[in-house]
């Protein structure tokens, strides 16, 4: 991406107050319960690290992979499990962890799917949220920052798998969205 592409909308300083937000409400939520992050990979894997250094609890944390889009920036709809979780979940505090919502229709699925585990509380927890192309309303119990309808990069977001290095959150247009 050249310099004069890229539009910033979170610097790194705002993240991080929000993340430290956010981490304070987690972290007064479930005190004194046994917290189990779930980093849905690849995208949220920046705001996860971040974010539980936040939360002042013991915890453990747990990945999953799931892809939902191809390189392009328009959800497939289809999402698969590429990365499982490495223990069950059944009777946990489950906290999903998530870089944004936007149909909704990944989130959904991951929702329905660790539901079908039996923990003993699941919640979402999301970076972003892009209410205006929502197809499946998900709850998202804790959210740092709702956008427009734009596609963005940085702090673990990609387009085609770049741009998840940029410490900042910037939006991209490759005109290929109408
Ligand atoms: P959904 O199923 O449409 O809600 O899409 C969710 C997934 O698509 C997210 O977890 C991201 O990995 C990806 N995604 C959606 N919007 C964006 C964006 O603006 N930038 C980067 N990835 C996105
Ligand atoms: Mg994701």
């Amino acid at each position: 991406m050249e310099p004069s592409e890229i539009r910033w909308l979170f610097t790194p300083e705002q993240i991080a107050a929000r993340v430290r937000e956010l981490g304070a409400s987690i972290s007064a939520d479930y005190a004194g319960k046994e917290l189990v992050i779930v980093c849905v990979l690849k995208g949220s894997f920046v705001f996860a690290a971040d974010l539980i250094r936040a939360i002042e609890l013991p915890l453990g944390i747990d990945f999953l992979g799931l892809q939902s889009y191809g390189d392009g920036v328009e959800s497939s709809g289809v999402v698969r499990i590429t990365l499982d979780l490495a223990r069950p979940i059944a009777d946990c505090d489950v906290l999903i962890v998530e870089d944004i919502v936007d149909t909704g229709l990944t989130l959904s699925y991951l929702i329905e799917q660790l539901k079908a585990r039996g923990p003993r509380s699941l919640k979402v927890c999301s970076l972003l949220h892009k209410p205006a192309r929502l197809i499946r309303a998900v709850p998202i119990d804790y959210l740092g920052f709702t956008i427009e309808d734009v596609f963005v990069v940085g702090y673990g977001l990609d387009h085609a798998q770049q741009h998840r290095n940029l410490s900042g959150i910037a939006v991209i247009d490759d005109g290929t969205r109408g």
